[in-house]
């Protein structure tokens, strides 16, 4: 049997990875799951766990549901280990998203400012797992939703203690469903050619039964048919003529990029009506843990779709059980580009389509993308650089480099005044500044 170990096993997406694995059981013989978390998070870990194992008893799969705040005890012999931390919970999501917007710059978790201090706040952690792994269950592969998926993945990658690491996010799955949705066909008959980097993807080309329909959905995609979204992003439309001379599929977060302007206004704006995303999740997450506590409740209740992450778990099982039962299949995942993409470095973390095997996964060559794609790529894969060498190091410089050429932040002494305000607002998460 498999032994899997959820790191931050609290969250209330968790039931949707017990779903997860318990549908694919057959395949898939999850005997161990280990929920870990810390002090602060054991309540939710207690209600979660207590969730989970219902669930696995009216499936009647014979799943253990082990809780515990000791990370070693849990990773000893893990095969499977798997990242949703959130240092600082989400009052540190809050302070990511309101402090840029005081200086009218985009204030997101994985975007921008936001962006560059989950990094610095959450790589350090992910770096003391990997140590962790590398000593107690050397073997086990790493898979990583943690944001920023991309900046964690490309830390691991460069600094981590282990060889093994995959991250994992759930928008190129949303992207599928959403475009098989405007298609109205099931979404197993559409296939896309995923690259880029995470929250910065792009689908180069859909294939529906085998054939190119890029440019039929390209002239759905524009601004009088949005949906082309998740729950945590606003669902405006792109400029027809701009998409169609794109060629390509952007993905939901492209909107920060394309629609700077915009996005700032309605998120100002929002913050001042429901409250910034963070706040927006917290109320979530309340009306969910209240349900998880119900002890009649014994499935994953629907409202969890009201999570941008929803159906990330499927992202995950499925990558999960093709590198055990190497299944060679094709998935978008975060990993070693290794010469697929031609215009980034080979060691960089990329969000790509791979081939899937019990080695890993094996990115499929894309080429280059497209020129007008490529510089922007190239300039978040520059900061992503220097956003994990400044959370490796602890260097202010660094942290300031990666601030100002962030292409959503407009000049170096914005990118001081944010950077000041940030690292003070974060002190407590940020032991290496
Ligand atoms: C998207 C991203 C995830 C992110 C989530 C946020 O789906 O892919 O990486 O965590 O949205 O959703 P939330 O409900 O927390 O705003
Ligand atoms: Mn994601
Ligand atoms: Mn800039």
């Amino acid at each position: 049997g498999i032994k899997i170990v959820t790191i931050g096993g609290g969250s209330s997406y968790t039931p949707e990875l017990v779903e997860g694995f318990i549908k694919r059981y057959d395949e898939l013989p999850v005997r161990e799951l280990w929920l870990v978390d810390i002090p602060e998070g054991q309540k939710k870990q207690n209600i979660v766990g207590n969730l989970a194992r219902r669930m696995v008893k009216k499936a009647g799969v014979p799943m253990e549901i082990h809780l515990t705040l000791d990370r070693r005890e849990a990773l000893k012999d893990a095969d499977f280990v798997t990242t949703q931390i959130r240092v600082g919970l989400l009052d540190a999501r809050e302070k990511d998203e309101k402090i840029p917007l005081k200086y009218n710059v985009i204030g997101q978790e994985t975007n921008g400012p936001g962006g560059l201090f989950k990094a610095l706040r959450t790589i350090p952690v992910i770096l003391d797992i990997t140590k962790d792994m590398a000593e107690l269950c050397p073997n086990a592969w790493l898979i990583n939703f943690a944001n920023p998926a991309g900046m964690v993945t490309e830390a691991v990658l460069r600094y981590g203690k282990i060889k093994k690491v995959v991250g994992l996010c759930n928008v190129p799955v949303g992207m599928q469903m959403n475009i098989a949705k405007l298609l109205e066909v099931d979404s197993s008959r559409v296939r896309i050619d995923f690259a880029g980097l995470n929250h910065m993807v792009y689908g180069l080309n859909v294939y529906l039964d085998g054939n190119n329909v890029t440019n039929k959905v390209i002239d759905m995609i524009t601004s009088e048919n949005p949906s082309m979204t998740m729950k945590n992003i606003a669902d405006f439309g792109w400029e027809k003529d701009f998409i169609k001379a794109l060629g390509i599929i952007p993905c939901p977060y492209h909107r920060y990029y394309y629609k700077t302007r915009k996005m700032v206004e309605h998120e100002i704006e929002e913050s001042k009506k429901d409250g910034v995303r963070a706040e927006v999740v917290k109320k979530i997450e309340k009306e969910l843990f209240e349900l998880y506590k119900d002890e009649k409740l014994d499935i994953k209740p629907p409202q969890l779709e009201k999570r941008g992450g929803a159906y990330y778990s499927d992202a995950a099982c499925n990558l999960i059980n093709s590198i055990y039962n190497d299944k060679k299949d094709i998935q978008p995942v975060n990993t070693r580009n290794n010469g697929a993409i031609a215009s980034i470095d080979d060691d960089s973390a990329v969000e790509v389509s791979c081939v899937i095997t019990m080695e890993g996964p094996r990115p499929i060559t894309v080429g280059d993308l497209p020129v007008y794609v490529r510089g922007l790529v190239n300039s978040i894969k520059s900061f992503e650089r220097a956003a994990v060498e400044a959370a490796v190091s602890g260097d202010y410089s660094k942290a300031l480099l990666a601030m100002t050429i962030n292409p959503l932040v407009p000049s170096d002494e914005v990118a001081k005044e944010i950077l000041d305000e940030m690292l003070q607002a974060h002190k407590k998460y940020l032991p290496k500044f």
